[in-house]
Formats: C-alpha cells, structure tokens, sequence
C-alpha cells in the first residue's frame, strides 16, 4: 500500500500548487514540534509534567507545566530555521524575536502551544493550534526587532493553518487554502501519514457544543437559540438536539469535522469589556481557516471571524462555528 506521509504531501503541494518549498520547511518543523509535544503529553506523571507551574499566563490564567513545555518546544524547533521573521504564542505576553545569531525569514508563526489544558491533568484530548501568515514587507528587516503590528493582519491574510490533536491518536490536521486534509500519527515509524484526504463538515447537524453552565450570563439571541435547540422535536426546529463540550476546542473542532456540529463560545456578560473567551489570533482564526475550507462557516454572531482585523495580539472574539445552517441560523438571531 502506497503511504503519502506529509513529507511527500508537502512536496507534491510544492509541485501542483506552487507551495513555496520554505513555507513547507516550516510546517514540516512545527509538525515535528507537534510530534514531541505528543511525546510529552503522552508520558504524564511518568514524565513529572502533570500538574502547574505556579506562573500566570498574559490572561491571568495558570499556567500548567505542559503549556509552558509545548511553548518552549514550538520556539526552539522553529527559532533556528531561517523561514520565519517572527513568532506570537498565547503563552507570551509580548511577539518573540528571532535571536540576532539565525537568520529570519519571510513568515510570522502565531500558535497556542496546548490548547484546553484544563484537560491535561484528566488525561483528556488536548492540541496544538498555529497559523501562519506572511510578514508584510515593511516590517522584514534583518537588524530591527519585529514590530507586533506586523501579526495584526485578519485571518484571510493566514497562508496555511492547522492543528494536532494529542487524544487516542495523535493526528496533524491542516490547510493550505485549498481543502483539508487529516494526518495521523505512525508512532512506529514517526510520520505523519495521510488519512483523511477531504475532510467535509455536513451542511446540516443536530448536535451542539457550548458551556451550559455559563448560560445565566448569555445574551438574549444565544439564550433564544440554545433554547429552541433544547426544546426538540416539539420546538420550532422540530427536531432533537444532542450535547457535546470536550472544553478543548480541539477536540472539539475535530468532533465537527469529523462528523459536523456546531461550536459555540459566546459573548457573555462575565467580563463586558471582553468580547468572548477564545483568542482571535491563536484559536478563532486558524480554527475559521479550517473550518470553512472544509465547507463550513465561522462568524462572531456578527460577521465573519475571517474578516476582523485585530487590533491586539491577544485580542479575544465570540465564536459560533461548524455545519452551515446552524451557524447562520444563529448569526440570524444575532443580527436581527
Ligand atoms: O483556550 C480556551 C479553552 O480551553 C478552549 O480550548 C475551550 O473550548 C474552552 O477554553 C473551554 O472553556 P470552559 O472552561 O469555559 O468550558
């Protein structure tokens, strides 16, 4: 049986689809990254990385042992290369320059080290998120340290975007603009390989993923919503709804394109000043990216995710994403 790894992927999108060959040395580094976070994530208490640092993240949340473990393999693996001007990680407060002592490239590499680490303790799926844009050209200099504008680019600007998910399998789940494809781990043999070809997220769904427990907080349209889909077959979508809530949206998201869906992480009135939990940057867009090259829709409630231009680094958005018709439905209550 011929087995595409995503050596051979990567090489032949450099063929057909004029991927040009540093972007490829790129994804195939954090690839490798992502391999050694899995190692990690994989040995648990054996490997003493169960548990939390004591330390507080940009967001005032804790960091655990593995968040800062994965953050540091991701800088490492792609510091040295050459391909990259710059790198922005939930887990650091401020973009991380390339050491003066390795040359810099032409893309900025923006990730979530280990998304939904609350899981990790509980030996629940976690993941890794990146997106990958290009440094515009005014901000490319050899000498000067990188200017974080240069990252606030929307998510339409993103080149390639994609996701591991650390559960049962190890898999790589990626976009470069034109479809998605799923790879999974071979531990033996330490490739990714080619196992989901196309992946399609069904225009219809009954199944819904949000965080009941925060619904006293909701606004009035996600309030409307979640009740009409609670109300079944009886309600006016006349039909019954089933719940999902990993609290990765990894896991979550690789649920949705699996098997369709819809994931919700509202706006709510917890903290006002913030629109929604979930980064812009590191989650909702490479997360969007994803979603919509394999058929399905991402908004805010509002517009499309895609389409906001950031105006920081750590930016947080609504998110309502999955199989189209429940995700414009909801954007329909919203607007109206
Ligand atoms: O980064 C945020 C995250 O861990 C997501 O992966 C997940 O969807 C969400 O938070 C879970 O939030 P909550 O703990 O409120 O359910």
């Amino acid at each position: 049986m011929s087995r595409v790894t995503l050596s051979r992927y990567l090489i032949e999108q450099t063929r057909s689809n004029n991927t040009p060959a540093d972007l490829r040395f790129l994804i195939e580094v954090v690839a490798r990254a992502c391999k050694e976070i899995s190692h990690a994530v994989s040995k648990g208490a054996l490997g003493g990385v169960l548990g939390s640092m004591g330390t507080e993240n940009v967001q005032g949340e804790v960091q655990k042992k593995l968040d800062v473990i994965s953050n540091e393999i991701l800088l490492e693996a792609n510091e040295w290369g050459g391909h990259l001007a710059g790198m922005a990680s939930e887990e650091m407060d401020n973009a991380y320059q390339i050491p003066g002592k390795y040359p810099k490239g032409a893309y900025l590499l923006v990730f979530d080290p280990l998304d939904g680490s609350s899981n990790i303790d509980v030996n629940v799926s976690v993941g890794t998120i990146f997106s990958v844009l290009r440094c515009p050209d005014e901000y490319l200099s050899q000498n000067d340290s990188l200017d974080e504008q240069a990252f606030l680019q929307p998510g339409t600007k993103q080149v390639c975007a994609g996701y591991a998910i650390y559960g049962p399998q190890t898999m790589l789940v990626l976009t470069l603009g034109n479809g998605v494809k799923g790879f999974t781990l071979d531990r033996e043999l330490g490739s990714f390989v080619l196992t989901h070809d196309d992946i399609r997220i069904p225009e219809s769904t009954a199944e819904f993923a949000i965080n009941m427990s925060n619904s006293r907080h909701w606004e009035p349209p996600v309030s409307r919503y979640v009740e009409e889909l609670l109300a079944g077959e009886e309600g006016p979508l006349g039909k019954n709804y089933n719940m999902r809530w990993v609290a990765a949206m990894v896991a979550d998201v690789h649920r949705i394109l699996t098997r369709g869906g819809l994931f919700m992480y509202p706006r709510d009135s917890r903290e006002p000043s913030k629109p929604g939990k979930l980064r812009l940057m590191y989650e909702a867009n490479p997360m969007s990216f994803i979603v919509e090259q394999a058929g399905g829709v991402s908004t805010n409630g509002l517009e499309r995710i895609l389409d906001i231009q950031p105006t920081s680094l750590h930016q947080r958005v609504a998110v309502y994403l999955g199989s189209k018709e429940e995700v414009e439905r909801v954007t329909a209550y919203h607007q109206a």
